[in-house]
Formats: C-alpha cells, structure tokens, sequence
C-alpha cells in the first residue's frame, strides 16, 4: 500500500552548486525533505517540502528526554542511471525496533516505502555516482510534545533528509579499545539506533583523539573485557583460523552492513563465528603473529580497515595491505549495490521512477 504524499517542490535548486567531483561527509543537503506526525494515535499529514529549518518549541519532549531514533542507509545510480537502494526493509525493521524500545510509535511500511521512493526521485539528481559515492539517507524520530514532565510523548514527527557522501573515514582508523567509559549495559538501549547512545560515546571519542585515534572500541560495560563496537560501526576480526564478530546482545547495534557481511563471508566458504571475543585474545592473536586483519562496518563507513588498536598504554599497529578480505569484500557490496555484481540475495530494491503514488 502506498500513501499519499503532498509534494512542495522547491523553487530554487541549489544543485547547481553541487560539485559531485568534490564532497565532504555531511555538509550538503539535498532539495528537498520528507516530514510527518503523530497527534492522535495516527501518522497525519505526509509531505515533502524545501529542506529547511524546523521550527522547535524550547519545550519540544525529545530535546529533554532524548526520544530521538534515527536510521542511516543508501541510494546508489549506476552507470545505467538505474537508482538502487540497500535492504531498506532492514532499515524499516531496525526504526521499529528502536521506536518500541524508546516508548515510540511504529512507522508503517507504507509511510516508509513512499517517502523514500518519492523524496529521492524528486532529489536523484543529487545522487553522486563516482566510485565510493552515493546518497546517504536518513531517516529520524523524534518527540514533539510540549510537555515538561517525563513520559512517553503523545506527539511525533518522523523526517527524511539526504545527504550526498563520499568515504566517512578518510583512510584506515586506529582504535582505542575502552577500558573505563561504557557505551551500554545489559538491560538499557544498546541495540536501539538512538541518539543518546551517540552522544554518550562523544566524550571518550575525544579523549581517544586526543591520544591519536579516530574512534573508542567499546568493550562490555560489566567488565570492560569483551569487545562490542566502535562509535559508528560494527567490528570483524580476522585470524589464521578464520573471522569473527562480537555476538549481537541487547548492548550492540544490530548493523545491516555486519549482517551482510557475515553473508558474503559465509557465500566464500569462510568460517565465520558470532561470539563473545575477549580483548585478551585479541592480544594472545597479535602477539603470537595470527592476527591477520580488523575491519569495522557501517552505512556510513562501508567497510575500513584498522591499521592500529591500542589498548591501556600499548599500541598494537597492523599491516594493512591491498586486497586483504575487508577491501575484498567492500568491492564486492559496491558492487551489488551498483547491479556489477549478482544480487543472489535480493538485497536491492530499484527505484521505479515511473511509478505514480495512489492515495
Ligand atoms: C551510519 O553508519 O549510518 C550511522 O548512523 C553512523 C553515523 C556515524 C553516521
């Protein structure tokens, strides 16, 4: 089911300012946005407008209490001009996941889907298509009662706004594994793609610069013995005897690029293990030379390699060579994105720009 959408064009494109030859993460902005809300027990007024400023109330709930979700995900042109995007269903189920967890209404497919198929048709030129680009997407809830005391909101806005990206890191990442700061614990809203879990890992992100590393590497909040994720990624460990990935707990983001990733590894033949991973083995592993290669996965980051780790006061550098599995496999994923390579798990939903939208 597709829902009506009320379409204000702009009228003045700022496309022509866009050098798709030149763009860094996150500064430009495509035309146009998507915004809907949530009064009444329903999703009202579907709409797609200049991208702009919002106006907010300085008593606006999720400005106090954090009910914020967000999700990142892609939309890719091939040389074809066909215009692909990546297991956007996986974005819908995660949004919904993280809004139940929040105290937050669920977004139906429908609202979904549509927004999405109409906002980037309106804005596909925007989309950039040199090698590593594309057209990061993102999708958010928030609260909007104007309310001051804590509870769940009655009130919801849920936005789209798009972004066109090249690389998130610039080159490989070094990594501090965390040994006091926690990112989750058992029980709290690890696994939910909220804002307030980004905030929390700011602090010790900074202080991890400031020592020469461009992200924490989390480890569980109990012990600070187990390996979790970093600040924007999942991470993938490869030894001698094959890969591994923390095990998904209620304390990591549930990654769609990580799930992909495990897929292709295990379409290789490669023994791959979901599991607890002990920062001690990790250094058992370097020390006795079987610790071949770490790479972490995001929307954001596709697929980087960890050229360093540090751990307490010691730092741990890895060689990182052409064609190691992390490049392998970031070449193969651009590729199904971009219709190169077999889709043979329908992963890629094309972008019908004929279709028109019903009520
Ligand atoms: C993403 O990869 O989409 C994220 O949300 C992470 C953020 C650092 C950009």
């Amino acid at each position: 089911m597709s829902f009506k959408i009320n379409i204000n064009p702009t009228n003045n494109s700022k496309l022509s300012n866009f050098d798709p030859n030149n763009i860094s993460f996150g500064k430009v902005f495509t035309d146009h946005m998507f915004i809907c809300d949530f009064y009444d027990n329903a999703w009202h007024d579907l709409r797609i407008v200049p991208f702009g400023k919002i106006p907010l109330s300085p008593t606006l709930s999720a400005l106090h209490y954090g009910q914020s979700i967000f999700e990142g995900m892609k939309a890719y042109k091939n040389e074809d001009g066909i215009i692909t995007f990546f297991r956007p269903d996986e974005n819908l189920k995660r949004l919904n996941r993280s809004a139940e967890r929040m105290s937050m209404p669920a977004l139906p497919e429908g609202i979904f889907m549509s927004a999405l198929e109409e906002l980037i048709k309106l804005d596909k030129e925007w989309i950039p298509t040199a090698e590593g680009s594309s057209l990061y997407i993102r999708p958010f809830m928030f609260a909007t009662d104007d309310f001051l005391g804590v509870k769940s909101s009655d009130n919801y806005s849920f936005m789209i706004y798009a972004c066109p990206v090249s690389s998130y890191y610039a080159g490989h990442i070094k990594v501090r594994i965390e040994d006091k700061y926690t990112r989750a614990a058992p029980g709290g809203v690890g696994s939910a793609k909220c804002a307030g879990n980004y905030a929390a890992s700011l602090y010790p992100r900074n202080l991890a610069q400031k020592d020469g590393f461009d992200q924490v590497l989390w480890t569980d909040g109990l012990t600070h013995s187990i390996i979790e994720e970093t600040g924007t990624s999942n991470v993938f460990i490869v030894t001698k005897d094959g890969v591994l990935t923390p095990k998904l707990t209620d304390t990591l983001l549930p990654g769609i690029t990580r799930k992909s990733v495990i897929q292709l590894i295990k379409d290789r033949n490669i023994q791959i293990e979901e599991r607890n991973i002990y920062v001690k083995e990790l250094i058992d592993w370097y020390e006795k030379g079987e610790l071949i290669e770490m790479f972490v996965t995001g929307t954001a980051a596709t697929i980087t390699n960890i050229d360093t780790f540090g751990y307490l006061d010691k730092k741990f550098p890895l060689q990182v060579e052409d064609n190691m599995l992390g490049s392998q496999l970031k070449s193969e994923l651009e590729k199904i994105k971009t219709l190169q390579l077999e889709d043979k798990h329908n992963w890629i939903v094309k972008l019908n720009l004929s279709e028109e939208v019903v009520a």
